[in-house]
């Protein structure tokens, strides 16, 4: 009787504890079975009308970057946020989505070019195809000194030669600061057209280095063009001067000296090539930083900085989950670009399936959103939808197919999207990776992922899923790491 007197209360206090208990086990099956999900707010961004961070009025970085022995970590900007300007977010939105569609076709087109490994098409290729049309789709910028002079460029892992617009410009588009001024450089040097490095350009831009004044002369100047194949090209001749990367001194660093340019780089002073070639900045800096760079790029929606970081010091990282490694694809077609070799993906901890598994895919740092064959793509969106459940579906806008009206929504639980690459690396997209905001509403926002037209064109890993995670490229030793990490500097 008393035992069951007893008993009774302290079952009853227990409730609440196997409540707990019972909400934790599920909770723990369905981390590791199905259903893994992630929480997004939907209107904590920096476009919402009531949030008061101001947009930051320069491209320039306040502070230029810390280093160490045999690293250093340049602060890195979305260029969104670098504008000044009162920005109609909406508008800005959507018409990125457009911009970076054409990116793709003319990735896609130069890719097909130097498939077929005949010269005459990978010229073909580099012909403007929408020219006139001002692309905004490169979208990372850092501030680097160079002779002296601040300056502030676009990160691009998808080409090889650096450059900035140079004095005197025979055409140059707006930029923040002035143009760079060789002639009152002293640490400035012409890099004749004779020199070996003139000959290495082929490689990197796919035009072969003229020489510039008398034909025949040795002693002229190397010209380039750099034609990026949607209409923006830059153009001039090479030269070399002191690059300051944070704390590290770079001595004799080549770059375009950029007398001719016009296209997506408005507002900047110029590019950062990160590509594979003998240009590149990071073949340039092998000495200094073993051919490894890592990056951290930020989501815009919180206003947050990211960082570029050169070295293998991996102390630097912030990362928050522990770095997995997948190889570089090797291919010698396409040997400007950087490639991983897609093995699986996973939707809220369900694994997909698709013959198109196991194949190359591109990792960018300039296309936006990210491009999966035709298969890979039905399977994700498939598999998304049948979790993404209860939620008021909206028209598809551009390339982005699977849309919802989530205006009277605060909160919402949305499936977690894993990438999986040989090796088992895994790319965990973050949370403010897996939607778009076509408006900023929340009234239009899609899966932030796209198919490509057919299943044998190349995919690509855009940098909307690249946020919040250490990325980083170790060119000697062929390999890639990823990580979560939540961007600051
Ligand atoms: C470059 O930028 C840094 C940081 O804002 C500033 O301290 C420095 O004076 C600038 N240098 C030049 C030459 O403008
Ligand atoms: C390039 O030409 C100049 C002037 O004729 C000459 O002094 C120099 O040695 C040449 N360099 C090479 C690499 O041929
Ligand atoms: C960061 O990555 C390193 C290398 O994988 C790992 O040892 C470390 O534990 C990671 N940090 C966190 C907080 O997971
Ligand atoms: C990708 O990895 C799979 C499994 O290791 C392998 O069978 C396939 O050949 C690889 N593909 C490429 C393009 O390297
Ligand atoms: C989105 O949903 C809200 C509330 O559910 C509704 O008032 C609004 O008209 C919808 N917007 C669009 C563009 O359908």
């Amino acid at each position: 009787m008393s035992k069951k007197a007893t008993f009774l209360p302290l079952n009853l206090s227990l409730a609440p504890f196997l409540l707990v208990l019972l909400y934790h086990l599920l909770w723990s099956v369905s981390v590791n079975g199905i259903e893994e999900k992630k929480i997004l707010s939907l209107h904590n961004n920096i476009w919402r009308p009531t949030k008061s961070i101001e947009a930051p009025s320069s491209c320039f970085s306040h502070n230029l970057g810390k280093g160490r022995e045999s690293s250093t970590t340049l602060e890195m900007k979305h260029r969104m946020i670098c504008s000044g300007k009162t920005i109609n977010w909406g508008k800005k939105l959507r018409r990125a989505l457009t911009l970076d569609n054409l990116r793709v076709q003319s990735l896609q087109l130069r890719i097909k070019a130097m498939s077929s490994s005949t010269t005459e098409s990978i010229s073909e290729a580099q012909i403007p195809l929408t020219s006139g049309i001002k692309l905004e789709t490169l979208n990372y910028i850092v501030t680097v000194n160079l002779g002296g002079k601040n300056m502030s460029l676009i990160v691009d892992t998808g080409s090889d030669l650096t450059w900035v617009q140079c004095q005197p410009c025979k055409s140059c588009y707006n930029q923040q600061g002035p143009l760079y001024d060789p002639s009152v450089s002293s640490s400035y040097r012409t890099v004749f057209c004779n020199s070996s490095t003139c000959q290495d350009l082929v490689a990197a831009t796919g035009n072969s280095g003229l020489c510039g004044g008398n034909s025949g002369v040795d002693k002229t100047t190397c010209d380039y063009v750099v034609s990026y194949g949607d209409g923006s090209y830059t153009r001039g001749d090479l030269g070399s001067e002191s690059l300051q990367l944070g704390d590290t001194k770079v001595e004799n660093f080549v770059f375009g000296c950029g007398r001719n340019n016009k296209g997506l780089f408005g507002g900047t002073s110029g590019l950062m090539g990160l590509g594979r070639s003998s240009v590149s900045l990071v073949s340039q800096t092998m000495k200094s930083f073993n051919g490894v760079f890592s990056y951290c790029l930020p989501s815009f929606e919180d206003g947050a900085s990211g960082s570029l970081s050169f070295g293998d010091d991996s102390s630097v990282y912030k990362n928050s989950t522990s770095v997995s490694y997948t190889p570089l694809v090797q291919n010698p077609q396409l040997s400007s670009f950087y490639i991983l070799n897609l093995t699986g993906a996973s939707i809220g901890g369900v694994d997909l399936e698709s013959p198109s598994f196991g194949r190359g895919i591109l990792i960018d740092s300039g296309t936006v959103i990210t491009r999966l064959p035709p298969s890979i793509y039905k399977a994700v969106k498939t598999e998304f939808l049948k979790q993404f459940t209860g939620f008021p579906s909206a028209p598809s806008y551009s390339i982005l197919d699977t849309c919802f009206n989530l205006t009277s929504y605060e909160d919402v639980s949305i499936p977690t999207i894993k990438m999986i690459f040989q090796g088992n690396a895994v790319l965990e997209v973050d949370v403010t990776g897996v939607f778009y905001f076509v408006k900023p509403d929340a009234s239009l926002v899609c899966l932030a992922l796209a198919s490509l037209s057919y299943e044998n064109e190349v995919g690509i890993i855009g940098n909307y899923q690249q946020k919040n995670q250490r990325v980083i490229y170790d060119t000697k030793q062929e390999k890639l790491g990823i990580a979560g990490e939540n961007c600051s500097f």
